[in-house]
């Protein structure tokens, strides 16, 4: 936990506003499932070019969210009300490295690979993965701040 006093999870507006950020990265992975990867009237040295660009700006946005998360505190805030849901918050704060780590590799994996047709599948492949874990960290963080603290918002 640290002082950032702006960023308070007792506050339902920053609950809120994470629920929102939840729905931006959410529809962002949608948006890159989406790229236009692999169809013929594409072109794949501008596909590659748009993925690269929309998978920095995903990790840019994931660097800010899980920083305003860790700093809201959250989820020791659940721990505090709730002390059985110790553990489970800790592993939920753990992934926050272990999935920029995860995103890292695919953007240096990009950075490295030559662009081709078949890199373009392996990209998509690799992304959906990486969004599959983004999602379940996402929801299994909104379920324990559920159980915690409390709704979301006034249409939870
Ligand atoms: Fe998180
Ligand atoms: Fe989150």
């Amino acid at each position: 936990m640290n002082g950032n006093s702006y960023l308070n999870c007792s506050d339902e507006g920053f609950r809120h506003h994470l629920r929102e950020e939840h729905r931006q990265l959410n529809e962002e992975l949608d948006q890159l499932n989406a790229c236009c990867l692999g169809q013929q009237e594409c072109d794949v040295q501008t596909d590659w070019n748009t993925l690269r660009d929309r998978v920095h700006r995903l990790r840019d946005n994931i660097v800010h969210h899980f920083r305003e998360e860790e700093e809201g505190s959250c989820l020791d805030e659940a721990v505090a009300r709730r002390p059985t849901l110790a553990p489970e918050a800790r592993e939920i704060e753990r992934e926050h490295p272990e999935l920029l780590t995860e995103l890292d590799g695919l953007i240096s994996w990009l950075d490295d690979e030559p662009v081709a047709e078949a890199s373009l599948q392996s990209a998509k492949r690799r992304l959906n993965v990486f969004a599959e874990n983004l999602r379940r960290h996402e929801l299994r963080e909104d379920a324990l701040i559920r159980r915690g603290v409390g709704a979301f918002g006034v249409d939870d």
